[in-house]
């Protein structure tokens, strides 16, 4: 039977019905008035919208037979209202509850529409920037960003600039009229930062498209870096963008070139699965309902740093060596 599934970690509450396939999902994204996210004007967004959304989802569909909510990583006040919502409606409709990691769902979603079995992973949004892959019963971080997120790092170079938020959208517009001058490149190890590339990006004389274009260039050439290198290490042989920051086609170009060099598959779910989305919430639920990850209400709490490989994958079969 279906799933419903709660996001609201950030700045988008969105709640969907999944099944074998996505029945129904509705969005209500919080838009600050300027500026970045301020954490409790986005909770307070959520709460006033929360009721109706999620019964738009439920109205004249199925009933759900678990409630998945995003348990975290995210803004503590954001991720309060939902899981108070999960826990109420699960109570009420007496279903079990299901705990969901944001940055799982990102990749159990991608690998949904990708078809997938076992890829590496390149997770770029606005808060994480991360590499993995599964290994042996979790989601292992091969690489990750000692900093900021890129989608975050993106957005304080558009604030600088007086772009509104998001700015990757308006970055990449711009930075296609663009042409390249260097920027700090960081990469460290497996891992990534991004705060230098900004800093040296806020600073720059140069006209706004160059720095638009550069800024990509420098920081997706060392997105691209690392998940080359965890291709390379694994030996797995498939690859899929997941996170808001997939939507930029630049990115999306770097890999798929990276990809064909090496003969890797490479693939990037359609841009609703992309970015926060209730959906992938429902459908991570419904494997893990399906597999008996469910969650005592008592053992509910929200985690604000909650990690990938925190959890215990209990949905996957073992890949046959
Ligand atoms: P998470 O909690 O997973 O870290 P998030 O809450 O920031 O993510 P996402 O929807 O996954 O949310 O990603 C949002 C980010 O994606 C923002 O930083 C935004 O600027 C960035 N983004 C959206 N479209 C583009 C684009 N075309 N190019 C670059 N960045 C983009
Ligand atoms: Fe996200």
């Amino acid at each position: 039977g279906p799933v419903l599934g709660i996001e609201g970690t950030a700045w988008n509450l969105s709640a969907a019905l999944f099944d074998d396939d996505l029945i129904k999902l509705v969005s209500d994204p919080y838009k600050p008035v300027q500026g970045g996210i301020h954490p409790r004007e986005a909770a307070q967004h959520h709460a006033s919208v929360i009721t109706r959304v999620i019964g738009e989802v439920l109205d004249d569909g199925p009933k759900p037979v678990a409630i998945a909510f995003s348990q975290g990583p995210g803004l503590g006040p954001c991720l309060r209202i939902v899981g108070t919502a999960a826990r109420a409606l699960a109570l009420s409709l007496k279903v079990p509850l299901i705990g969901v990691n944001h940055c799982v769902a990102h990749v159990e979603i991608g690998r949904f529409a990708s078809g997938f079995d076992d890829p590496v992973v390149l997770y770029a949004s606005g808060a994480n920037t991360q590499v993995l892959g599964y290994l042996q019963g979790r989601y292992r971080i091969f690489g990750e960003t000692l900093d900021i997120g890129i989608g975050n790092a993106i957005d304080k170079f558009a604030r600088s600039q007086g772009l509104p938020h998001p700015g990757g959208p308006e970055i990449e517009r711009l930075a296609r009229q663009g042409s390249y001058f260097p920027l700090p490149y960081t990469v460290k190890g497996m891992d990534l930062a991004f705060s230098g590339l900004v800093s040296a990006a806020k600073d720059a004389s140069a006209p706004l498209e160059d720095i638009c274009y550069s800024f990509q260039e420098t920081g997706f050439a060392m997105c691209t870096e690392v998940t080359e290198r965890a291709l390379s290490q694994t030996g797995k042989n498939e690859m899929i963008l997941v996170g808001g920051v997939g939507a930029n086609k630049r990115l999306q170009t770097m890999l798929r070139e990276m990809c064909d060099d090496r003969g890797a598959a490479f693939s990037v779910p359609i841009p609703q699965y992309l970015g926060d989305n209730g959906a992938m919430i429902a459908y991570t639920g419904k494997i893990m309902f399906e597999s008996g990850s469910t969650l005592p209400v008592e053992l509910s709490r929200v985690n604000p740093s909650f990690r990938a490989d925190q959890v215990e994958v209990t949905w996957r079969d073992e890949p046959v060596v």
